[in-house]
Order: C-alpha cells, then structure tokens, then sequence
C-alpha cells in the first residue's frame, strides 16, 4: 500500500477557506490528504502551531491565506511570509524539508488552484515518505 501523508492545512477565514469551499461545490477532485484548520488570518499561525503538527503526527504543514494586499487584517500575510521564511530555515537545521512546510496565497475564488496546491504538496511529500520527527528537536 502506498503512503498517503497527513497535511495539515491553515487556512485563512476570509479567503482560503471559502477558496476550498469553492473546490468542494465545483466538486474539482484533489487527494484527501488535508485536514483544514480554519484560522481568521494566516498570521495567527504561530511557528509552535506548526512545529507542534509536524511533531504530532503531521507529515506536512499548508499554510493558506489571502494575497499580498488583501489581508483582511492588512498584514498577518506579511507576518505569516515573514515567519514561513525563518522557520524554514530552523527547519532546514534539523533535516525536515522545505516541501513540508509550504505557504500559498489561495483567494476566495480560487478553488482549481487551491486543488492544485494541494495536489502538488501531497505528490511532493509522497516522494520524500513519512516525516520522522528528529529526536534532537524541540
Ligand atoms: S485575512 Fe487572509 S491572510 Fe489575513
């Protein structure tokens, strides 16, 4: 049987969720690989969320918001660009790749490309297998 990886996926209230929303009622087919956790903005999304999901079970991390300019808080996207970039590179430090942690800019009318995101990052995490928590981690 193949490995089919466990994504957990952040998606912001005001644009990427309603753009998953928009995949699932043009019922456009994507792998069942994610588990939605909607969130007001992806700047909520603190670094321990995600540190804690991939040390929890998650193979991967999606984080989805809304695009530059459009942040309905004005900025949490900025933040959440900002943060991504640093802990990628924390990440790096302990061996887990960067195709586990991944941010994109789904809008609201954006169901094809967020089936797309999804789609890619499971076939990407597929070919790296199961994530393995390193033990000297947090
Ligand atoms: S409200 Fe969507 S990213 Fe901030």
């Amino acid at each position: 049987m193949s490995f089919e990886p466990t994504i957990i996926g952040f998606l912001c209230n005001w644009c990427s969720y309603s753009g998953a929303d928009k995949t699932g009622a043009a019922r456009i087919r994507y792998p069942q690989t994610l588990r939605a956790v909607r969130v007001m903005c992806s700047g909520r999304v603190e670094p321990w969320l995600i540190v804690k999901a991939l040390k929890d079970g998650a193979d991967g991390v999606l984080i989805c918001g809304c695009h530059p300019g459009d942040c309905h808080y004005l900025s949490g996207n900025c933040k959440a660009a900002a943060r991504h970039a640093l802990l990628l590179r924390v990440l790096k430090e302990f061996g887990i790749e960067k195709e586990r942690c991944r941010l994109e800019w789904v809008s609201a009318t954006e169901g094809e490309r967020f089936a797309a995101v999804v789609t890619d990052m499971t076939e990407k995490i597929r070919a790296l297998g199961p994530l393995v928590w390193p033990e000297r981690a947090i």
